[in-house]
């Protein structure tokens, strides 16, 4: 049965220019390939909003386009009304776990908040690591847990449809 509403997808990570513009990228990159963009509303924030309005880290962006993804998102923090435009909130560590679990407006709205590693099909990886004072090989990994948990999470949710 092909749902009316798309699926409403808002990554979220601290700064919102390296983990969460990255899984923005990976996730409509998979969506597009598979052909199913329209069914699929795809976002990301952060929970602090000293980099609002910046592009993603040239060295985020670097290692994403040696792999095909253009990342082409404009930091901006979460707000209150994410919870009521999104179905799903999904965080890449506890930190922003329990920012964003602050922020949320009652219990319900709060279940709307996932970590990115529930998706991982691989692994046993706890949360995905803050590349930003790390060398090149943080950003690999980042982009490694990415592909995998996104990979998960479409699966999971085109699984649903049936
Ligand atoms: P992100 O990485 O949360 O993956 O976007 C960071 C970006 C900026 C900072 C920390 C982490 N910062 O401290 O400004």
């Amino acid at each position: 049965m092909k749902r009316e509403e798309p699926h409403k997808i808002l990554f979220v990570c601290l700064g919102n220019i390296c983990r969460s513009p990255a899984a923005e990228g990976v996730m409509k990159q998979i969506v597009a390939r598979a052909g199913v963009s329209d069914c699929y509303e795809i976002d990301s924030a952060g929970t602090y909003g000293g980099h609002a309005g910046e592009g993603a880290d040239a060295r985020m962006q670097r290692a994403a386009s040696k792999r095909g993804y253009r990342l082409t998102s404009r930091s901006r923090r979460i707000r209150t009304d994410d919870f009521d435009r999104f179905d799903r909130i999904i965080v890449m560590d506890d930190s922003n776990y329990d920012a964003v679990h602050r922020l949320a407006p009652d219990r319900d709205r709060a279940q709307k908040i996932y970590r990115m590693v529930e998706f991982c099909r691989t692994g046993h990886a706890t949360h995905v690591p803050d590349p930003y004072y790390e060398g090149a090989a943080g950003f690999e990994i980042v982009l490694d847990l990415l592909e995998d948990a996104c990979t998960g999470l479409f699966e999971q949710l085109e699984s649903e449809e049936r």
